[in-house]
Parts: structure tokens; sequence; C-alpha cells
């Protein structure tokens, strides 16, 4: 069916949609870098088997996305484990199930490529992200996310 939605892998020529759609992550942003930069980033990320950005695709529309980096690992049986970032549904698709399809498909490589687990932090004061999350299988409180920031940024 051509408006059914289906969740892949994001093609080299789809940088100019993913970053409008980043537009609905953050109201606000810090600016991008120059086209020859940010074309450099993008081959960075497409060229390397450990990033993987997923679009949800619905009537040839690129409506949501999220990025997962599987990090390989030494402990653990030597199991590598998996971070999800950016993770965002288009706000015209919001509340149709677009997020859960990208999140379990994200999930289901991870587990795939035998990730022992996937981590991911947010602090979205957006209500219902917590819910969100731990409607996939995400859980809160198992561990305590730290993060630190260059000197200078907030
Ligand atoms: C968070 C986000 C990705 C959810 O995407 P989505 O496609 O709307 O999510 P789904 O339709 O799959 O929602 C699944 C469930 O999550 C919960 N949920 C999602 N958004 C919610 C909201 N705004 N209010 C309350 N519950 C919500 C509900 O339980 C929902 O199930 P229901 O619609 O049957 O009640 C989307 O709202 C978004 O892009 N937000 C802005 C960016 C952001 O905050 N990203 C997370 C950064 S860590």
């Amino acid at each position: 069916v051509e408006d059914s939605l289906c969740v892949r892998r994001i093609r080299d020529d789809e940088l100019a949609s993913l970053l409008e759609l980043h537009t609905h992550l953050n109201p606000v942003d810090d600016p991008l870098p120059g086209k020859e930069q940010l074309e450099q980033t993008w081959k960075e990320i497409q060229s390397d088997p450990r990033l993987r950005c997923f679009v949800a695709v619905q009537g040839g529309r690129i409506v949501g996305s999220c990025m997962l980096i599987i990090i390989p690992n030494l402990t653990r049986g030597a199991r590598p484990y998996g971070l999800i970032e950016n993770v965002v549904t288009h706000r015209e698709y919001r509340r149709r199930g677009v997020g859960t399809r990208l999140m379990q498909h994200a999930l289901q490589v991870a587990w795939d490529q035998k990730c022992y687990k996937v981590m991911l932090l947010t602090s979205s004061p957006q209500e219902g992200v917590l819910d969100f999350y731990e409607k996939v299988g995400f859980v809160q409180g198992v561990k305590t996310g730290l993060v630190a920031y260059p000197k200078g940024a907030v």
C-alpha cells in the first residue's frame, strides 16, 4: 500500500529532508556549519557501519527519524551496546505510532547485532515522552544518567 508506514535506513540523498525534520526536534538549536562541513559530517555518518540513521516514511514523506549507534565492547562477553539519539516525529504525524515503529525497529536491529543493552537519555519537557519510551521497553531508575558539557556550554 502506498500510504503505509515503513521504517528503513536513510539514503545518502536524503540529508535535506532529515535536516528539515530536525527542526521538529528542538524548537531552538545551534546553527549548522556551512554546506561543505555539513556534507563531510553526513559522509562520515553514512560510511560508518556503527551508525545507523533510520527514517519512518509515509506517503513518500520522511515523517520520523532516529539514530542508533552500536559500540563494540570488551565486557559482557564482548557484546556491544547501543545508544539511541535524535528521536523525532514530524509535528503533524505525532500520536499515530510513528515513533513507536521507529524505536521498535532500532531496538530489533540492536538485538540482532547482539547488543546487551541500549541506552537513551532524554530531558524532553514534553508530556508523555517518558511513557513513550517505557511503552517500547525502556526502564527508568535502573541506572542514573549523567552528562558532562565543555566549559562555557549550558
Ligand atoms: C516523543 C515523540 C518522538 C513521540 O513520537 P510519536 O510518533 O508521536 O509517538 P507514538 O505515536 O508512537 O506514541 C506512542 C505512545 O507514547 C505516548 N505519547 C507520545 N506522545 C505523547 C504526548 N504528547 N502526550 C502523552 N503521551 C504521549 C502515548 O502513550 C502514545 O500512545 P497513544 O498515542 O496510544 O496514547 C514525538 O512527540 C516528538 O518528536 N517529540 C519532539 C522531540 C522529542 O522530544 N524527542 C525525544 C527526545 S529524547
